[in-house]
């Protein structure tokens, strides 16, 4: 499916998200046919940089990290001649009257309706004076459409959140705002809802009867890197949690929607996290919710510092870089099953995992016999390993009945290799063709945000208490202590 003719403005055309993602998102979506002919693409950055400047950034950004090498020169020539920079100060409406010039130049030269996106890869503190520019700056007053695709973070807490989203619908109507969260762009997430809602032996059995448990995993080889002074400010549970976590969750606890349209997705995700069982005093949290901070170790023979000393961070920082959690979505269908979420930086593997534990089988049939009866476990790898494997039972051949669990395996990413779509390929189709199933509506922000607040604002007060894990283990034991106190464990991650 083709894209609408649009024009793409890229603010913060020379920041990493664009040289790593955007640009390469977009010339895949050239490369592959998506995106129609009369498109033009504006890099808007406060730097100067001549047209030629940017073309070269935008070539050398694809060698790196696109999954396609430009190998044609002439499909290069075509791509690239829909690209210019404009460099304007965001705050100056002035800038936004010439860009408008600059679009309907180009709107014209490649026959281009009116239709405008504008992303926003910049930090959220500037969406509502660009909002409110664009629209003063007369950029909004052509005839086709018009969509705001901004990042995370939506927010600091739900007040701000609240800030921030009442300024940018003074400009856009919900329905033209994309608020991105990459995770939902990734191919086996999307794949979940199939997986779901196409097989019949999977649907009938989701649900507190036959579920003990789900684990949603994303762990993370990586430090803080040069983000310190980002994520001491934000820590896990606002980078990872309020956000590709809970979504996470609901792709997996949602009802079928009656159609897969936009709307009747997104309201089937929202209402689980209303469901979510809200934390009501700080002793609650302390039982539920552990907070890790990695210490001085090692991954791989490398020595690792501690948080408190990477650069930008608060040599004091009570900041947490792992959390885990066990939530309840308290409907009908998930009564009583607990959610193990876990997320954390300088862990061993770098993975998304999520994996189903289904309630075992009476073993009566066996009792007595050598057997090792596992439960049954369907897991979905979502990254970097793609695809899905069952965990059945089954006898090992040549013995009478020596049970063994073994791995029906379907393996996405070993079937095509890496070349599996980026997130912000689908993404970026899926705003420029309005569809806004894998963004996150309002509503669906703002319930994650009052979920996630109170475990913060718990953890400001200083209850619960901050445990250390040595860079390059698997967290805080109180983390295994969650599941134990169930009687389960956390499976280990492939
Ligand atoms: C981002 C977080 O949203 O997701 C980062 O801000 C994190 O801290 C990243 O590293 C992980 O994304 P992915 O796609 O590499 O799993």
């Amino acid at each position: 499916l083709q894209t609408p003719g649009a024009v793409f403005h890229l603010f913060g055309a020379t920041g990493d998200l664009a040289r790593r993602k955007l640009f390469p998102a977009i010339y895949s979506l050239y490369h592959e046919g998506k995106l129609s002919e009369d498109f033009a693409v504006v890099g808007v950055a406060r730097r100067p940089r001549t047209n030629e400047e940017f073309r070269d950034d935008l070539y050398q950004s694809i060698q790196q990290f696109c999954r396609y090498k430009i190998k044609d020169e002439n499909e290069w020539a075509r791509f690239i001649e829909h690209f210019e920079y404009k460099s304007l100060d965001i705050n100056d409406v002035n800038g936004f009257r010439e860009l408008r010039q600059q679009t309907e130049s180009l709107e014209e030269r490649f026959n281009i309706p009116g239709n405008r996106l504008f992303y926003l890869a910049l930090a959220p503190e500037l969406f509502g004076s660009v909002s409110s520019n664009l629209q003063k700056g007369g950029m909004l007053d052509s005839k086709g459409w018009h969509r705001l695709v901004i990042e995370k973070p939506f927010g600091y807490d739900l007040e701000s959140a609240e800030q921030l989203n009442k300024q940018i619908r003074q400009v856009f109507e919900e329905e033209e705002i994309f608020r991105i969260d990459h995770y939902l762009g990734k191919e086996m997430v999307q794949n979940i809802e199939v997986i779901r809602f196409a097989n019949a032996f999977f649907e009938p059995l989701w649900n507190n009867k036959h579920i003990a448990n789900v684990q949603i995993t994303l762990s993370e080889t990586v430090g803080v890197e040069d983000r310190g002074g980002y994520y001491d400010h934000a820590g896990a549970l606002r980078d990872m949690g309020q956000n590709h976590m809970l979504q996470l969750l609901t792709m997996i606890a949602m009802e079928p929607p009656s159609r897969l349209h936009a709307e009747d997705v997104r309201d089937e995700k929202v209402k689980v996290l209303r469901s979510l069982r809200p934390f009501r005093s700080a002793e609650e949290v302390r039982d539920n919710v552990v907070r890790g901070q990695y210490v001085a170790g090692s991954l791989r023979g490398k020595k690792l510092p501690g948080y408190r000393e990477e650069d930008k961070v608060n040599p004091n920082s009570n900041t947490e870089t792992y959390f885990a959690a066990r939530v309840f979505v308290d409907n009908f269908r998930w009564a009583g099953v607990p959610f193990y979420i876990r997320t954390g930086k300088h862990l061993p593997v770098k993975t998304t995992e999520v994996v189903i534990e289904f309630k075992s089988m009476p073993a009566t049939v066996y009792l007595g016999q050598k057997h090792n009866l596992e439960p049954n476990l369907l897991v979905i790898r979502v990254n970097p390993m793609e695809g899905i494997y069952v965990k059945l039972n089954a006898k090992r051949p040549g013995t009478e009945s020596d049970i063994h669990p073994f791995a029906m395996d379907f393996c996405q990413s070993c079937l095509i290799g890496i070349n599996s779509p980026e997130a912000y390929e689908r993404l970026i189709h899926d705003a420029a063709r309005g569809d806004s199933t894998y963004f996150t509506r309002w509503d669906e922000v703002a319930a994650a945000w009052s979920f996630v607040d109170y475990i913060a604002e718990v953890w400001k007060q200083g209850a619960g208490d901050l445990r250390q894990y040595p860079a390059g283990s698997w967290g805080p034991k109180e983390a295994h202590k969650l599941l134990e106190q169930d009687g389960f464990h956390w499976w280990p991650v492939n």
